[in-house]
């Protein structure tokens, strides 16, 4: 098993290039399902979770090319006449779950493996089959799997009882080729949605309001072909900015989208960091001046990113004063705080609450196990300022979500090796 080995680095300096949306690349890679002809996707990131993806595709009968020289993926769902789904593939990655409105929207039916849960939380798919049996799907789930079919998808309003992501994602596919129109009503508002919407739309669909709480689709007979680039990765960026913040350090991060990490930006200003919009990309310093706590709360988009807690948290350990965290989103998503904790951080957690006593408490390196994906960012930006070395373990975790992580942290500066166990 590999691990990071991460050392006390030292303020990070230079740029930064982001990579594709993971969360975009994704759903729209599931919605080439969608269509017999062929798509190509491009600036997707090289990820683990990637690979499922184009996996799963493959078992259902696409032919997909990887051009990773180009990070273009081309998807020719000519072949595609498998409705199944294996467990084998969906314990890799709950967004196998992606290819059930999709699979029924073209074939009539799906069966997928019941996603279990995950170290954040129980995680149901009650909104998915909920908003497609809405649309008409009759859906079982018996022995594991879930079991969707449907003969004719139909329009209908779709009310979400919380703004899920994924299900928003899997009902606007399906509805895009339904008799009809839908409207998602409590839809998410996430970037990822909208880049989802504008690749259906590039495919014939006519969805109207992504990114807002109500979405129309007006269903349309076929999808077409169609040519697509994922949008630059929020979370990503995120990471890179309070890398920049934890370490006292002046990065320059390039390729990404500063409206879409508005609440990330706020909450690194309240904490005394300097955060400047540039003509090449935004400017991240957390060398100006003493850092202070902050509180944050989690939240749907518009709101702070809940995969944004953890690297946050990290920080919070580092300034000056206490700082609350509210984890509203998912259920369990303090693990890394024990971690944290274990690197002498001391964080209380209640329920959903944590208190961070900041750098009263230094951190100190030690050995950490990376519980998820932001968890396991959130180690090593902690083991960047850590006295000592810190050992992240379980990073598969890590690589199933950032694309050439050391690479980009040790081009910063930052002491950080990938070593085989
Ligand atoms: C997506 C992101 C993930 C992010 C999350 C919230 C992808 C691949 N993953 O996950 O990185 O952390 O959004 O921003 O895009 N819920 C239900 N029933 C459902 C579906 C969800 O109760 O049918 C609950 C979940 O348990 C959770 C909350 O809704 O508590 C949010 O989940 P959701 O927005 O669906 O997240 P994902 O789409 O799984």
């Amino acid at each position: 098993m590999a691990k990071y080995i991460v050392e006390q680095s030292g303020p990070l300096h230079g740029e930064v290039e982001i990579s594709g949306a993971k969360n975009a690349a994704l759903p729209i890679l599931a919605a080439t399902v969608l269509t017999a002809d062929v798509c190509e996707i491009c600036d997707v990131p090289r990820l683990k979770d990637i690979d499922v993806m184009c996996r799963i595709l493959r078992s259902l009968g696409a032919k997909v090319d990887e051009d990773w020289d180009e990070h273009i993926i081309r998807v020719d769902g000519s072949g595609i006449s498998v409705s199944e789904v294996p467990y084998d593939l969906v314990k890799l990655m709950r967004a196998s779950i992606f290819v059930m409105g999709p699979l029924l929207a073209r074939l009539g039916k799906a069966s997928i493996a019941q996603p279990g849960g995950c170290a954040i939380g129980d995680r149901p798919i009650d909104l998915h089959t909920k908003g497609l049996k809405t649309l008409g799907a009759r859906v079982m789930m018996s022995e594991g799997l879930v079991n969707a079919s449907v003969d004719r998808l139909k329009g209908a309003l779709v009310y979400l009882d919380f703004p899920s992501v994924g299900a928003t994602e899997n009902i606007m596919m399906a509805a895009s080729v339904a008799d009809g129109v839908t409207t998602i009503e409590n839809a998410a508002e996430e970037p990822e949605i909208v880049d989802l919407a504008s690749f259906l739309n590039k495919m014939g669909a006519k969805i109207k309001g992504a990114g807002t709480d109500t979405i129309k689709i007006e269903g349309v007979p076929s999808l077409h072909g169609a040519r697509h680039a994922v949008i630059p990765d929020r979370i990503e960026t995120g990471t890179f900015m309070v890398a920049a913040a934890i370490t006292r350090g002046n990065v320059l991060i390039k390729n990404c989208l500063p409206d879409h990490v508005r609440p990330v930006m706020a909450k690194l200003i309240e904490c005394g960091a300097v955060v400047e919009d540039e003509l090449e990309g935004l400017r991240v310093r957390g060398d100006a001046g003493k850092l202070v706590a902050t509180d944050i709360k989690t939240l749907p988009y518009p709101g702070f990113p809940t995969d944004m807690q953890a690297p946050f948290m990290a920080l919070l350990t580092t300034v000056s004063g206490t700082s609350t965290v509210i984890e509203t989103v998912f259920e369990n998503r303090f693990m890394h705080a024990a971690e944290l904790s274990r690197m002498g951080a001391n964080i209380r957690v209640d329920g959903r609450n944590a208190v961070v006593p900041g750098d009263k408490r230094p951190l100190t390196g030690a050995h950490v196990m990376s519980t998820d994906l932001r968890a396991g960012a959130a180690l090593v930006l902690a083991g960047l300022v850590a006295k000592g070395t810190t050992e992240v373990s379980q990073i598969y975790h890590i690589e199933r979500g950032y694309e050439n992580f050391v690479e980009k942290l040790s081009g910063l500066g930052a002491k950080i090796k990938r070593v085989e166990d």
